[in-house]
């Protein structure tokens, strides 16, 4: 009795994330769905005329004159004509396929033995008025990724005729007629049950679908649904996780995703909107590890720079500093002391930075000494791009404050050192942090799939990308 009721507990946990606001959102709309279908009717008229029809052999008993003994080989399809085909959304469910008056014509050879006679030529059968209306299920499995299904399908068949050729005539015309309604039926018995067998096919292909990818050594993305896909008669809107972590040990921040409203946009194929949220996971992420942070020494200052990383330059604004350390090089070690913080406004994507800047002499005997501590209140403007698959951004330093929270070399004027402390943001840090962002975050994506013309438009609490795609095969 225990274990029933332990069983009912565990089910009113909420243990899935059912519910949960996304970091990313997916939209496909009804244009989308109908460059799937072009490229599938694609698909399905190269493939069909390569259908292997296997050769058939048996009995036949027709009234009168006895068994007929036939074999039927080399059946092939000689034309498929597909005028009538359709897409759609079916809300609350999934995907209507529909397919109306197909038409099909086989070619073969046959051959019958009756009682004593036996005669061989060809034949062809025409199927028109061919038609199938099936339904997907789309939902979202207990792994987060996408699950189809059937929901359903019928089909007919408007007429089925066969020609033979070759042969005497009044054999086969004995049962022409007989043959036609029995082939026509079991046809259609068939149709839905291969339509089905191909929708279940799918579903090994969608387990296997990624739903994490990794960054870097320190951080991956995850990209499982967390809602059921809402389907409408005009889009589907995926709930994707969006949210960076840690490999290996998911620790959840403390602050979540807001929601991404979408407004009724159906203009182009695709449109990816990502939250706030998800670039800050990425900034909680990186600041646990202890990544952001950089070591900055003289020799990455770049050539033309007259102002130096050593005391003699620092004299200059803090004497006490060239006093204490003649003649010596210095490292700027810049760290994070809180986690960057993303903010998304209308045409204004702007990141917060706090840090700290340690700035130590290196000794003769190469031991660094401490000299002061800088608090460091950054405004970072952002820039985004798509190429390919991927949203690259570029950072651009808009403006900081210094305060002084520390000093070994007694106290000084700290606006002194705010041209210095400008000149390593935007000479060293920020190209370095823009060559990281440069390599761009993987965006959930089939293989094979290209955005064309993508737009970004950034809205409050999130960014907005909008595209068609092209599938390469
Ligand atoms: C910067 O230097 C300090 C002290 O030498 C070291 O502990 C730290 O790992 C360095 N950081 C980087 C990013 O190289
Ligand atoms: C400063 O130190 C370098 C070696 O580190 C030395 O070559 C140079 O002569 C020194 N300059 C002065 C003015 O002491
Ligand atoms: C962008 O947003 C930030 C705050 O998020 C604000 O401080 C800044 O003034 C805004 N910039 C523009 C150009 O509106
Ligand atoms: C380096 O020199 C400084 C001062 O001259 C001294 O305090 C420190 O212990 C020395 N460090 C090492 C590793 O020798």
């Amino acid at each position: 009795m225990i274990w029933v009721f332990l069983v009912h507990l565990l089910l009113l946990l909420p243990f899935s994330s059912q519910g949960a606001n996304p970091g990313l959102v997916g939209r496909i709309t009804q244009k989308g769905i109908d460059y799937a279908h072009q490229l599938g009717i694609e698909v399905l008229k190269s493939q069909i005329p390569k259908i292997q029809i296997p050769d058939m052999s048996g009995r036949y008993d027709i009234g009168g004159i006895g068994d007929v003994k036939y074999e039927v080989s080399r059946m092939h399809i000689l034309e498929f004509q597909l005028p009538q085909s359709a897409v759609t959304f079916f809300p609350g469910t999934g995907i209507k396929l529909s397919i109306s008056n197909a038409y099909i014509k086989i070619n073969g050879d046959w051959r019958v033995k009756v009682l004593f006679i036996s005669d061989s030529g060809s034949f062809d059968i025409s199927v028109s008025g061919l038609s199938i209306s099936a339904v997907i299920w789309v939902k979202k499995d207990d792994t987060g990724r996408p699950a189809v299904g059937s929901a359903g399908c019928s089909s007919s068949i408007g007429d089925l005729s066969i020609k033979f050729h070759g042969g005497t005539s009044w054999l086969y015309n004995l049962f022409t007629g007989a043959l036609e309604g029995p082939i026509r039926n079991s046809l259609n018995e068939k149709l839905c049950p291969e339509v089905n067998n191909a929708i279940n096919g799918l579903e090994p292909h969608l387990q296997t679908i990624p739903i994490t990818a990794q960054i870097d050594k320190i951080a991956e993305i995850e990209y499982s649904l967390v809602n059921p896909p809402e389907i409408t008669d005009k889009y589907t809107d995926l709930d994707f996780k969006g949210e960076f972590y840690n490999i290996g040990q998911h620790t959840e921040p403390p602050f979540s995703p807001l929601p991404i409203v979408l407004s009724d946009q159906t203009d182009s194929m695709l449109y990816v909107g990502i939250s706030e949220f998800f670039a800050n996971s990425a900034g909680f992420v990186y600041t646990r590890a202890g990544a952001l942070q950089i070591n900055i020494t003289d020799d990455m200052i770049p050539e033309e720079s007259p102002f130096r990383l050593n005391t003699h330059s620092f004299g200059v604004l803090v004497p006490e500093i060239e006093k204490l350390y003649p003649n010596m090089s210095m490292v700027m070690h810049l760290s994070a002391s809180k986690q960057p913080v993303l903010t998304s406004q209308p045409d204004n994507l702007t990141v917060v930075v706090t840090g700290e800047i340690k700035m130590l002499v290196i000794l003769p005997n190469a031991s660094l000494a401490p000299l002061f501590i800088l608090g460091l209140d950054a405004s970072v403007s952002a820039k985004l791009l798509v190429t390919g698959v991927s949203i690259r951004g570029e950072l651009s330093l808009n403006k900081f404050s210094l305060s002084l929270d520390h000093s070994d070399v007694g106290p000084f004027d700290v606006s002194k050192l705010q041209t210095l402390v400008n000149l390593a943001l935007k000479l060293v840090v920020l190209p370095q942090i823009n060559e990281k962002l440069a390599k761009g975050f993987p965006l959930p994506t089939i293989d094979k799939i290209k955005f064309v013309s993508p737009s970004i438009k950034i809205n409050q609490g999130f960014i907005l990308i909008a595209t068609d795609i092209q599938y390469t095969p």
